[in-house]
């Protein structure tokens, strides 16, 4: 995360730098005091905002500019040069607009301005959204409500006990140990309150009654709404494993599982990791940070090649193999008696932990059991909307036709399920905002980060620009000459760049 206190890099840019210094379309580092700025130029406009994005202090200097806005390298969040708002997830704050002008062919940032927000609120606004889910989605809905200056009530109903969290952070630093638990949560508490978010924690929703436009709590007790959004997520699927205890396999989901995972790691030696999963191999990752042995079982032959294609998937291998990690892949686990894993081929494996990572499953039960269009996922058109009145959906568990693939898709990324909350929370005032996001998602193990953006389920050509092996590539997924998905490792720009390259394409 943040590296902070350090010096300020770059220009004193309340000296001034030279008009030409700034070439057409660029980006420059520099600070007002000890506060780091940029400043940018989009042909005769000037901008200067804060240096760092909002998510996790990504160099937006380093990323992209797109008309009149920047685009973040890490996770490519997207803030508006004029206002500085946060037009796209996963960055929520707004960063710092400053003032900025141009005399004798130099260019000043004087002082902060004030921000100028513009809700876009319809005449059509409801009196009662309630959102189903405190996860991703649910909070980037309730936050957007909010943020376009919605007056009307909203319950956050999740039947997790924690408030939304930084869920990627469950595999990656909070599990190293890393990060503080105080990096965790969303926002504060006090975050709901402020913002009359009525949140309800360990709120299981039984079911919904889509006629009535009320939903109902175990013990009876209904909540009406005018607008409902379900956002329930993913569960991960539990293979049965002869043997094993009932709680022996921790799976990981929940601020609860990742406590749980870490507890048992205290005293943990050797680590069994069923599943080479994005998460079964950042929790394998973060293990290794902490120094416990790990061996993970998988029936692939290379690890993620069905979604990043034989290089990367060799690379991952390697990376973790690198790192200490033990593979035992094209093996399964046939049964775990005390400590020992008995695998398939015949060996065995001594594990006082246990993760499995083998993928979720969407939580569906609420919407099937209303009556809801369900395709592989909770069906849902462009707007978000599901096949009954009033009632929207976002995340792991929608399905939406996506304008770039040509195909309906559902995926379990964190920046999609935020994105898809922010547009639904629009449509739910009235708005008719189509969801037309690029997908995209990260992954990160040990220091190497995994961009990827777009969607590609199957390809008919891969093309490796760079070295994946020197950590320095795009590799593009391509169907009939047209490039459905790039993944990269240290090619942020690129990334940006093939993301705003698949929105032009779809538009
Ligand atoms: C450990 C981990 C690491 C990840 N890392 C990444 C990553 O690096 N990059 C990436 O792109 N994606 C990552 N993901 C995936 C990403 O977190 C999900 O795609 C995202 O959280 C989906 O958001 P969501 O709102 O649909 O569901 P969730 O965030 O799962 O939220 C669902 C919410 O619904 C609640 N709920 C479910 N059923 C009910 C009910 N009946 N009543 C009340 N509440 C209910 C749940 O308690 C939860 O609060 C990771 C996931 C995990 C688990
Ligand atoms: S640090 Fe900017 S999007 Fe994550």
């Amino acid at each position: 995360m943040a590296e902070q206190d350090a010096e300020p890099s770059g220009p004193d840019l309340s000296q001034g730098i030279a008009f030409a210094d700034l070439a057409d379309g660029a980006m420059l580092l520099g600070h007002v005091g000890d506060e780091e700025v940029m400043v940018a130029r989009q042909g005769t406009e000037l901008f200067a905002v804060g240096a760092h994005c909002s998510h996790y202090h990504g160099p937006l200097a380093e990323g992209l500019l797109v008309g009149d806005t920047v685009r973040c390298p890490w996770h490519h969040a997207c803030f508006s040069l004029r206002t500085g708002e946060a037009l796209a997830a996963p960055a929520f704050s707004a960063i710092d607009c400053w003032s900025v002008e141009q005399r004798d062919g130099k260019v000043f940032v004087k002082e902060k301005a004030a921000a100028k927000p513009s809700p876009k609120l319809s005449s059509k606004a409801p009196d009662r959204v309630v959102i189903v889910g405190g996860g991703a989605a649910g909070f980037a809905a309730a936050e957007m409500l909010r943020r376009e200056q919605y007056k009307g009530s909203i319950v956050m109903l999740s039947n997790d006990d924690a408030a939304p969290v930084d869920r990627p952070n469950l595999s990656k630093d909070y599990l190293a140990g890393n990060a503080p638990e105080e990096w965790v949560p969303l926002r504060g508490d006090d975050f709901y309150s402020e913002n009359g978010i009525d949140l309800r924690l360990k709120a299981n929703v039984a079911s919904i009654d889509a006629r009535a436009h009320e939903v109902l709590l175990p013990d009876g007790s209904k909540v009406a709404y005018d607008r409902l959004l379900l956002a329930t997520g993913a569960e991960p699927v539990r293979l049965p494993v002869p043997g094993a205890g009932p709680s022996q396999i921790h799976t990981l989901r929940s601020l609860a599982d990742s406590r749980a995972i870490i507890e048992r790691a205290k005293s943990a030696k050797r680590a069994l990791v069923i599943g080479a999963s994005f998460i079964g191999l950042e929790v394998a990752a973060s293990l290794r940070h902490r120094g416990i042995e790990v061996h993970v079982v998988a029936p692939e032959k290379r690890p993620m090649e069905r979604i990043l294609g034989p290089g990367m998937g060799d690379f991952v291998r390697a990376l973790h193999e690198e790192h200490g990690v033990v593979f035992h892949l094209e093996d399964t686990v046939a049964g775990i008696a005390g400590s020992k894993a008995t695998l398939k081929s015949g060996g065995s494996l001594e594990a006082d932990l246990v993760v499995m990572g083998v993928g979720v499953r969407p939580r569906l039960e609420l919407a099937e059991k209303a009556g809801l269009k369900i395709d592989r996922g909770l069906a849902v058109d462009a707007f978000l909307a599901t096949s009954a009145p009033d009632i929207h959906a976002a995340g792991d568990i929608a399905r939406w036709p996506d304008p770039h693939s040509g195909q309906s898709i559902r995926v379990e990324h964190w920046v999609v399920a935020e994105r898809q909350g922010q547009v639904a929370a629009l449509n739910m005032l009235g708005l008719r905002q189509k969801f037309d996001a690029v997908p995209f998602f990260w992954s990160q193990h040990y220091d190497v980060p995994i961009n990827y953006v777009g969607h590609a389920e199957k390809w008919d050509e891969l093309l490796v620009d760079g070295d994946i092996a020197s950590r320095d590539c795009l590799v593009r997924y391509k169907q009939g000459g047209r490039t459905l998905a790039a993944a990269s490792i240290y090619r942020d720009v690129a990334s940006l760049q093939e993301e705003v390259a698949m929105e032009r394409q779809a538009a």
